[in-house]
């Protein structure tokens, strides 16, 4: 594990030698931006349980219970702003061409910042689709009116974002995976790593020669596996990375 300037000096010379870029964020990227993560201290499972709220079961269950925390999650989400993070990620996909953005994240942060190509793999908390007909339309009130809400066919909508147990959005996630196995360089920030599929990503990246950067500010399970584990939070890194050296 490196210090901060020598840490920031190495991904810099790996980025510039790198053809191709893949970034994969986590919850962790937004936390300085006031929205909790799932697991570290303060994380949403440790108050909640995802199996009461974020799986297609409990939406069966108590639809309203599911949508009265979303609709919190929203309203949270709503006065965030992004961070010196996203802003950072944003300005490397303007200089770098070949910079993949993918994220776990469903709070839109990415887009907010400035961010255009962004592979969502867990969807979006800012689309609603509809269980009757399957249309989808994207929703930007902080709250919404009227819980749970309804398609314009009438029937029940639901968050745009993916449950456990269910699938990735196939496109979304082929995408983020045939960036990944090409890439020469992977930067990992701010993610536990611990949801598949999308932790395997590490893994995948490796076994196709990529280098890995880990930006997180406590140690996971792939920080032994990575070239780099750069104990950083991702407001202090990732400015470092568009600085000149
Ligand atoms: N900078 C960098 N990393 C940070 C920061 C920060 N400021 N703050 C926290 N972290 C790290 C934590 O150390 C942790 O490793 O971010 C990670 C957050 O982990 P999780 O809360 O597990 O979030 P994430 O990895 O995105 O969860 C993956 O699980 O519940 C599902 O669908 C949900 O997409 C989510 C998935």
């Amino acid at each position: 594990m490196l210090s901060g300037q020598a840490a920031a000096a190495t991904v810099r010379e790996w980025m510039s030698a790198a053809a191709s870029i893949a970034v994969l964020t986590g919850a962790g990227i937004s936390a300085e931006s006031g929205i909790p993560t799932f697991r570290g201290p303060g994380g949403l499972w440790r108050t909640y349980r995802a199996e009461d709220l974020a799986t297609p079961q409990a939406f069966a269950r108590d639809p309203h219970l599911t949508w009265e925390w979303y609709d919190w999650r929203r309203a949270v989400i709503a006065t965030a702003e992004p961070n010196a993070g996203h802003l950072a990620l944003a300005e490397l996909e303007r200089r770098f061409h070949g910079l993949t953005l993918i994220t776990q994240n469903v709070d839109g942060l990415h887009d907010r910042a400035g961010s255009r190509r962004v592979l969502k793999v867990h969807g979006d908390l800012w689309i609603l689709r509809c269980t009757a007909c399957a249309s989808e339309w994207r929703d930007l009130r902080p709250s919404l009116p009227h819980l749970p809400p309804t398609c314009d066919c009438g029937g029940m909508a639901r968050p745009g974002v993916v449950w456990f147990g269910e699938g990735l959005p196939e496109e979304t996630w082929n995408s983020a995976v045939t960036a990944v196995r090409g890439t020469e360089l992977l930067l990992v920030i701010g993610t536990s790593a611990v949801v598949y599929p999308v932790g395997g990503l590490v893994q995948l990246a490796q076994s196709a020669g990529a280098k890995v950067v880990e930006i997180n500010v406590a140690e996971t399970p792939v920080s032994a596996m990575v070239d780099l584990a750069w104990r950083a939070s991702a407001t202090i890194a990732l400015p470092q990375l568009i600085q000149s050296a």
